[in-house]
């Protein structure tokens, strides 16, 4: 049985993640999205709203689940019983930030494999930043989040 880790912060969750989340399922028998507190990044939604988003948005996928955690990833990824961690990678500018989480869970868990999938063309420019700036801004949001998603960020700056 392949189990794989998909981590992150996920304020909210977007197409991107959702393109890796569905691309990584098709690679592996069971795929866990792991939410991470990430109390430092002071996200906008709680950990519950954010891994509620997450669950809805991949419900449809058969073979994924998603769940909290607030330790470090590598266990995490142990108590699963995971050998391996999925990351999206979008163009360059992710790259150092991801080569260094990389390198220090090789450190910290040298069973567990980082497994990095390309972001398609259309989503290389998005990210869970700019989403919130955009709803921030009362902007629409439709193209880049599920429609939950998007009815979460009305709610949150209305
Ligand atoms: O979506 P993000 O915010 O880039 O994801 C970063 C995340 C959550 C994967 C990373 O911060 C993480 O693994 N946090 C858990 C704590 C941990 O294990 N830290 C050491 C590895 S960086």
């Amino acid at each position: 049985m392949r189990r794989a880790i998909i981590p992150g912060t996920f304020d909210p969750i977007t197409y991107g993640h959702l393109d890796v989340i569905k691309r990584a399922a098709q690679l592996f028998d069971e795929v866990t999205v792991a939410v991470a507190a990430s109390a430092g990044k002071h996200p906008i939604f709680s950990l519950d709203e954010r891994t509620a988003l997450v669950r809805e948005a991949i419900k449809d996928i058969d073979n994924a689940d998603a769940e909290p955690f607030g330790g470090l990833l590598v266990d995490f990824a142990r108590e699963k019983n995971a050998q391996v961690l999925v990351k999206g990678l979008r163009a360059i500018t992710d790259f150092e930030y991801e080569f260094q989480m990389a390198a220090l869970n090789y450190e910290l868990g040298r069973e567990i494999e980082t497994v990095f999938i390309m972001s398609p063309p259309q989503y290389m420019y998005l990210s869970s930043s700019i989403v919130r700036e955009l709803a921030s801004l009362h902007s629409s949001v439709e193209k880049f989040v599920p429609e939950h998603v998007a009815r979460a960020l009305e709610a949150k700056f209305a």
